[in-house]
């Protein structure tokens, strides 16, 4: 039985008090936060840069991982790394050169992690998979939270865990979108280990609570 990893992404959370919200989030015994970066061009949205992460970062000890959902994030890799961020994620689509993008954000001191949209197939990173520490599985269209889970992702997550164990590779499989009670165990059944929940977790008012539903969900 593998304990799930919860990540908290912040895109549901209050902007005007963040200093405040990701202290909850660790209080709340999460296990990391995903600060949702976002372009405006990779994705319809427009988020944080790396001077909102950096104001946060002493305000707690837990985790940051950075999932850049940006075109071309070679220009500012090393900015999340000296933001706080232990993990970044780049988009396989959004990288001309990703075993370069991977191998960049490795030599910065970082684990580099890829994420796949959800109709990009798991042999664009075959080539890489031993260049990263995590793989994130886009089980919505990125961009927004609040969206349905795409159950359609099932398979892709279980191609992903039978490679990983297959190679013996230390890999984190992560899961983002429309994760909540009703879906975390079938993403947990088809493989993924790590769970990144953002409406799920703000939805009420205890974070402890919602964490400890999806945890208790995971393993149902
Ligand atoms: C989507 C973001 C996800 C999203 C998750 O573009 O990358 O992290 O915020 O939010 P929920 O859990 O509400 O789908």
């Amino acid at each position: 039985e593998i304990a799930p990893t919860l990540v908290a992404s912040v895109l549901p959370a209050n902007f005007a008090e963040l200093g405040d919200q990701v202290v909850a989030i660790e209080q709340a015994g999460i296990d990391r936060i995903q600060w949702d970066v976002m372009d405006g061009r990779f994705v319809p949205n427009l988020t944080f840069g790396p001077d909102v992460i950096a104001a946060c970062r002493d305000r707690v000890t837990m985790g940051f991982e950075a999932h850049l959902m940006v075109e071309h994030p070679d220009p500012m890799l090393s900015r999340w790394v000296e933001a706080g961020c232990g993990i970044v994620i780049v988009h396989a689509e959004a990288c001309r050169h990703l075993h370069r993008t991977l191998s960049t954000i490795r030599e910065l001191g970082a684990r580099p992690g890829v994420a796949l949209n959800p109709a990009t197939g798991l042999e664009t990173v075959e080539h890489v998979l031993d260049l990263v520490d995590l793989l994130l599985i886009m089980t919505v269209n990125p961009g927004f939270g609040g969206q349905a889970y795409l159950a359609s992702m099932e398979p892709k997550i279980a191609a992903a865990r039978a490679e990983i164990d297959r190679r013996g590779l230390d890999i984190e499989l992560e899961v983002d979108g429309g994760i909540g009670p009703a879906t975390i165990a079938a993403a947990a059944r088809a493989g993924a280990r790590v769970f990144c929940a953002g409406s799920a977790l703000f939805a009420g008012n205890s974070l402890a609570d919602r964490a400890a539903e999806l945890r208790r969900a995971a393993t149902a």
